[in-house]
């Protein structure tokens, strides 16, 4: 095999006693993008005037920009919220929804943004639908084809991830999103999990809305995300918490970027390191920030293989709907069966409490299974996969 130039554990202070197979729940910051963030909450600390008056503006425009850059996104198209469920919410909670209006999720969804689907909808009399997407063995047609099948005329808005959270699956959002928006759907991408996954340009891709995390594959630290809003929808979209943006004078800026820009005191130094945590990624090798997704996801296709191999199970789709993220289907437990989203499947435990493992593992309604997903990230080598191929052998012929 090739010598791997992009196995970086060194760029972390992670937990050498921890497997860390589950970049995709929380993310991990490099140490140096953590070193920067204290030099920056330093310099916030040391006079928070001139922090918050005078040297905030400029340093959260050049953030815009530089993210702008990354996604492929007018700067002015974006702002920043501290997560992709924010984001989510945001959206949600400015759609102008009367009785009767229908808000389209997949059972797919992330249960935390399904929830305020179901939320903001019971606040108006609408209703939400949730579309089955024919799964496992699908293909991106079954997908297109189920979902259109599921608008109505009193659709409103399609909510969907990028990529699915429990199951991984990457949807085929350039052909979703336009014939959606033929029927007049508007549609919010929750992309949680693409940014530093997948190549992104989001001015092409069209989507009315779109939210994603920088915390999670962009390795940023906690609560930086954003919410790209195509400029039609712009004036109409507040954010959750109401401040000064409100009435303060517009000048050389946007009401929604002054709305967004200020929600109260916080600390927003995570988004200022964007600028720095871009560039330091990228010049990890001379293939950039592409390098780093193609490396990752082929990492996370080699796992997959060694997983299913030694475990003897089925991929659950076709290998070019996976990203850095991977699943598959465990054989049913003997001694336990866990069924709700909330339920923890004991074998999760058992290997993080006694093989240092950390996966991440659901119940999936239909059919039912037990999903365990697994991430590779610059700190993962092949071998990490073969320990817990092993665990698992060992932990599923004790009947977990
Ligand atoms: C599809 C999807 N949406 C939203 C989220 C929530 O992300 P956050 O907690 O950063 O809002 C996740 C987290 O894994 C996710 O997978």
């Amino acid at each position: 095999m090739a010598k791997d130039d992009l196995y970086r554990p060194d760029l972390w202070s992670l937990d050498p006693g921890v497997l860390h197979l589950n970049h995709g729940s929380f993310g991990a910051c490099p140490s140096q993008i953590l070193e920067k963030q204290a030099e920056l909450r330093r310099q916030m600390e040391s006079n928070t005037l001139g922090f918050f008056e005078q040297d905030l503006p400029e340093l959260l425009d050049k953030a815009r920009e530089a993210l702008g850059s990354f996604l492929k996104a007018p700067a002015s198209d974006l702002v920043f919220v501290d997560n992709a469920t924010t984001g989510v919410s945001t959206v949600l909670a400015n759609l102008d929804l009367s009785a009767g209006d229908r808000i389209l999720v997949t059972d797919h969804g992330y249960n935390a943004c399904s929830n305020a689907a179901h939320y903001f909808a019971s606040r108006t009399g609408a209703r939400v639908d949730v579309v089955n997407l024919r799964f496992p063995n699908s293909d991106a047609d079954e997908f297109i084809d189920d979902i259109l099948g599921a608008c109505t005329p009193r659709t409103r808005l399609l909510l969907i991830d990028h990529i699915t959270s429990p199951t991984a699956l990457i949807m085929p959002l350039e052909a979703i999103i336009p014939v959606v928006q033929q029927r007049g759907i508007q549609v919010l991408v929750d992309g949680a999990h693409a940014p530093g996954m997948l190549p992104l340009s989001l001015a092409e891709l069209g989507a009315d809305y779109y939210t994603g995390n920088c915390h999670k594959w962009m390795c940023a630290p906690k609560g930086t995300a954003f919410l790209y809003v195509r400029p039609e929808h712009q004036s109409k979209l507040h954010p959750l918490t109401i401040s000064h943006g409100m009435n303060r004078p517009v000048g050389d800026s946007t009401r929604f970027r002054l709305e967004f820009d200020w929600i109260g005191t916080r600390d927003l130094t995570g988004f200022l390191t964007l600028p720095t945590l871009i560039g330091y990624l990228d010049g990890v090798s001379s293939h950039g920030w592409g390098g780093i997704m193609a490396r990752n996801r082929a990492l996370a296709v080699e796992a997959r293989d060694l997983i299913g191999q030694e475990l003897g199970l089925e991929p659950p789709c076709p290998v070019d709907m996976i990203g850095s993220l991977v699943t598959v289907c465990l054989p049913k437990a003997k001694r336990t069966t866990f069924t709700d989203y909330h339920a923890v499947d004991p074998l999760k435990e058992v290997l993080r409490h006694s093989h240092g493992i950390e996966v991440s593992l659901s119940a999936w309604p239909s059919p039912a299974g037990r999903y365990l997903r697994v991430s590779a990230q610059l700190y993962n080598a092949l071998s990490h996969y073969q320990q817990l191929t092993k665990a698992l052998q060992l932990e599923l012929g004790r009947g977990h």
